[in-house]
């Protein structure tokens, strides 16, 4: 069972306490998988409404899931598929208010309404997506898409030459 962490701060709040948290974990652990996966548990403890967060790992030129905190998923995605082999195939963050308008959207979750997926790079190339989904149509708006690009450097920094 998640315990939810802050529950009754701002949105703002949430993404600044969650960059601590994420900076706490990477300065004192030097494992990609360690990093990612508590990672992966501080997204979830810290925002709400989430009903899976968790990485998609390029290997041989696909997306393999990794690290995550939800149901079972899709374990392969092609780039350019769904929303998140657009996310890696264009390196675009790419904000979905629902799933059902988005051409190709991959339903790992029959349930899922809203995602967000955001591309992240090693040393100027794409090692990795970030997904996010929830239930609730709408759930990611711009100031979540600006929090949690604003972690991505944290997870960029990250030696994924370990992947
Ligand atoms: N919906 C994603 C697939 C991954 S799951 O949401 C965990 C997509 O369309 O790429």
């Amino acid at each position: 069972m998640i315990e939810k962490l802050f529950e009754n701060v701002d949105k703002s709040k949430k993404y600044k306490y969650l960059k601590k948290m994420l900076e706490d974990q990477f300065s004192s652990e030097i494992d990609l998988y360690a990093n990612l996966a508590n990672g992966t548990a501080f997204i979830a403890q810290v925002l709400s409404d989430i009903s899976w967060v968790g990485f998609y790992i390029i290997r041989e030129n696909e997306l393999v899931l990794g690290p995550f905190q939800g149901n079972s998923a899709c374990n392969r995605i092609a780039l350019g598929k769904g929303v998140c082999g657009t996310a890696a195939k264009t390196s675009q963050t790419q904000l979905v208010k629902n799933v059902h308008d988005f051409p190709g959207h991959i339903a790992c979750d029959a349930k899922s309404m809203a995602e967000i997926v955001l591309p992240i790079k090693y040393n100027g190339e794409i090692v990795a997506v970030l997904d996010l989904d929830s239930y609730h149509e709408g759930r990611f708006t711009q100031d979540d898409q600006k929090g949690l690009e604003e972690l991505l450097p944290l997870f960029e920094k990250l030696d994924w030459r370990q992947k």
